[in-house]
């Protein structure tokens, strides 16, 4: 018994120690998705399910929960965030080439289709997230019109 009041006493300490440590916020300027919403232009409908279930992940501006003033929640988050801007990320629109471009809607299509995103471990803190079969029917909608117009532009090889 005393061992284990022992141990307790020494995970409480690292986890106030902990507090004082935490990951980079992804904190950056709403402005940053200007170019991505002119080039695909989704009505408000879809702009507006891009905001309240895509972009904490996929853009630079993350609007944080409570919790993520909780070290370690705060670095389990910021790697999900990372992860998913590295694929995906509407802040950095500008500069790519169409065809990345292309090959991420079509990404896009599949992830919605098959309802792999918004990731579940989200949905269950953010319950507005999750995607109603018309929300992902109005995303597929306008993902294809993106991919018509990107195949009109030109490509060089
Ligand atoms: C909690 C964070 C989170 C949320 C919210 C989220 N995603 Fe993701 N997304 C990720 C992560 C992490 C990956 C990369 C790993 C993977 O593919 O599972 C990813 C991958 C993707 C990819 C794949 C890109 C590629 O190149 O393979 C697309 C497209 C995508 N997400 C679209 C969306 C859309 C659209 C939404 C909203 C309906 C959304 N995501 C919501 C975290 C998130």
């Amino acid at each position: 018994m005393k061992i284990l009041k022992k141990i307790l006493v020494v995970l409480l300490v690292l986890f106030v120690v902990a507090q004082f440590f935490g990951p980079e916020k992804n904190e950056g300027e709403m402005t940053s998705m200007d170019a991505f919403y002119s080039e695909t232009n989704p009505s408000p409908e879809v702009k507006k399910i891009l905001e309240v279930s895509c972009n904490d992940c996929h853009s630079d501006v993350t609007e944080y929960p409570w919790y993520n003033s909780i070290t370690p929640v705060n670095y389990w988050l910021a790697s999900h965030v990372n992860d998913g801007k590295k694929h995906f990320n509407i802040s950095n629109w500008e500069g790519s080439p169409t065809r990345r471009k292309d090959h991420k809607f079509e990404e896009l299509i599949e992830m919605v289709e098959e309802k792999e995103m918004p990731l579940n471990s989200y949905t269950w803190t953010h319950t507005d997230a999750k995607l109603s079969d018309e929300q992902i029917n109005a995303l597929v909608d306008w993902a294809k019109k993106v991919r018509i117009k990107y195949s009109l532009e030109p490509r060089p090889e």
